[in-house]
């Protein structure tokens, strides 16, 4: 089993979206899968309840960052992090899951935030560089701020591994309990090109 960690501390980055898409794409390819929401706020088990039974199911866990069991026929666990975590909590997380993803927003705030985060992370010897990837989100493609946050994160030496596009697609989706991957794909062809490169990251043997 391969446990996958979605988390910022800054709110509003984009973990619960990432996680809830992560898991439908598992689902629709019949993955066996668990989407652990370690939130309080509990959008992703949300979500979940709004799944229409007809699609492929995801296994929902409630837990906290403290404690979370994932049931043993799953085969990749997608694990929504909570803004707000202690630093032995994040440390327990981070040892516990086998690849981690921060999703950051193209803005001047939630870059230096991303900026802090990263570094603790480093000071604390936390961040296993080779597992960890960023992932720019709600990016609008040939604005200033977004060459500005891809400069900075080429600068992290952490890997830039894609950008998701700034859509509606992705709150008609949620609303409905469904995935990227699940909607019509005139509607979302290009978002399902911007998954793939973090898909192939997500699944190559990290510790190879
Ligand atoms: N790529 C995107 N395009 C459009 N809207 C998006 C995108 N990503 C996230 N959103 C919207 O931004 C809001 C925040 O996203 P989300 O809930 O995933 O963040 P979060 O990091 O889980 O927040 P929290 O820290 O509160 O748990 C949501 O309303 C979500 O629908
Ligand atoms: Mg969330």
């Amino acid at each position: 089993m391969k446990k996958i960690l979605v988390v910022n501390p800054k709110g509003g980055s984009g973990k619960s979206t990432l996680a809830t898409n992560l898991a439908s794409y598992y689902a629709l390819w019949n993955v066996p899968v668990a989407l652990c929401d370690l939130d309080p706020q509990q959008s992703s088990l949300e979500w979940l309840k709004q799944r229409p039974e007809n699609l492929n199911p995801i296994i929902g866990v409630e837990g906290t960052p403290g404690r979370f069991s994932v049931p043993g026929e799953v085969q990749r666990a997608v694990v929504d992090a909570p803004a707000r975590t202690t630093q032995a909590q994040m440390q327990r997380l981070f040892e516990q899951c086998d690849e981690v993803i921060i999703p950051v927003l193209p803005s001047p705030i939630d870059i230096r935030a991303a900026g802090h985060f990263v570094g603790e992370l480093l000071l604390d010897n936390m961040l296993k560089k080779s597992r960890t990837g960023l992932v720019a989100n709600r990016v609008r493609e040939h604005t200033l701020i977004y060459s500005n946050l891809e400069a900075f994160l080429n600068k992290l030496r952490i890997p830039l591994i894609t950008h998701l596009r700034d859509t509606q697609n992705y709150i008609r989706a949620a609303e409905r309990g469904y995935g990227i991957f699940e909607m019509p794909p005139y509607l979302v062809d290009r978002d399902v090109d911007n998954w793939r490169p973090l898909i192939q990251w997500v699944e190559k043997d990290h510790k190879a």
